[in-house]
């Protein structure tokens, strides 16, 4: 059903900073400001991928799905709605602000908004990064994966990969965690769960970039400004990224990574994974963080 990670929007009561944190930082382009006021960027051709939202808290906003076109869309909106999922069909408006031709919304089962849409507007051979470096890994794989919190991975399931057809990549444990990874496109992942009794949460948003220098880059600009980092460079076991993390003002990780392997979806075999890294991906002597953006979750 679901063929990228096309668009994510989050809110943050310190969204202002991002105008500097995204191209100076991360190598991302403003796109023009709308009457709307919210801080969109792009990472490529696409009118943008990544939106933030003043708000009063950190949140993470929707998840905007992508489908191939007006008919996968009417299929997927009628498979939805057969699996008892309540789908709102958004107008032209929204349309408009997310810079696609269609979209409808729904929300899965602990609360987090979700968008399907397609025809996201694109300009092409406009994309001029924020910075000196050489692109983003996007296309048909998306814009990057997103890492959530979820209080029972069953339960996630039935909804990501019963309803939306993500498929499992891979699982790993360590350190007393299970994270599930979910592919939809050929990237590793678009989405992987990490499960935690009680909570739902954002981890982290990763985005890939074409050069490993851009991801040294990155690292010396945000020791130097001094974000607090999340996990030291280091290797993925599963995906093969070599990465680092740091915690934004708004509350979620980015993970800038290089590097990662792709998933033949039809010849993957999940595998089971005793260690989340190859080399390096230290947390902070102090120990690693809560997700900023974290919410208990009723029990049912
Ligand atoms: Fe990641």
């Amino acid at each position: 059903m679901i063929e990228s990670l096309s668009y994510i929007g989050f809110t943050s009561p310190r969204a202002s900073e991002w105008e500097e944190l995204g191209p100076a930082v991360l190598g991302l382009q403003l796109a023009p400001r709308q009457p709307d006021g919210v801080i969109r960027l792009r990472m490529d051709d696409a009118a943008y991928r990544i939106a933030i939202a003043d708000g009063p808290v950190d949140n993470l906003d929707h998840l905007g799905w992508g489908v191939a076109g007006p008919a996968a869309f009417e299929a997927a909106v009628a498979t939805l709605q057969s699996k008892g999922v309540t789908v709102t069909r958004e107008g032209d408006d929204l349309a408009a602000r997310r810079c696609v031709v269609d979209l409808a919304s729904f929300c899965d089962p602990f609360g987090w908004r979700q968008e399907i849409s397609w025809g996201q507007a694109c300009r092409q051979h406009t994309f001029q990064p924020g910075r000196p470096m050489s692109g983003f890994v996007t296309e048909a794989g998306g814009l990057g994966h997103i890492v959530l919190v979820v209080p029972d991975l069953a339960r996630a399931e039935a909804f990501y990969m019963g309803v939306l057809g993500f498929r499992l990549s891979d699982e790993v444990r360590f350190m007393g965690l299970k994270i599930h990874f979910y592919h939809c496109n050929t990237r590793h992942h678009t989405l992987a769960m990490l499960e935690m009794p009680g909570v739902t949460g954002v981890v982290h948003l990763m985005l890939q970039v074409a050069s490993l220098d851009d991801v040294g880059t990155a690292l010396d600009i945000v020791q130097r400004r001094g974000y607090p980092m999340s996990m030291t460079l280091g290797r993925h076991a599963n995906d093969h990224m070599v990465s680092f993390y740091f915690r934004t003002p708004s509350g979620f990780d980015i993970e800038y990574g290089w590097g990662a392997v792709e998933i033949e979806a039809a010849a993957n075999r999940p595998m089971l994974y005793d260690t989340g890294d190859i080399w390096g991906h230290h947390p902070p002597e102090d120990g690693m963080d809560l997700p900023g953006i974290l919410r208990p979750v009723p029990a049912v």
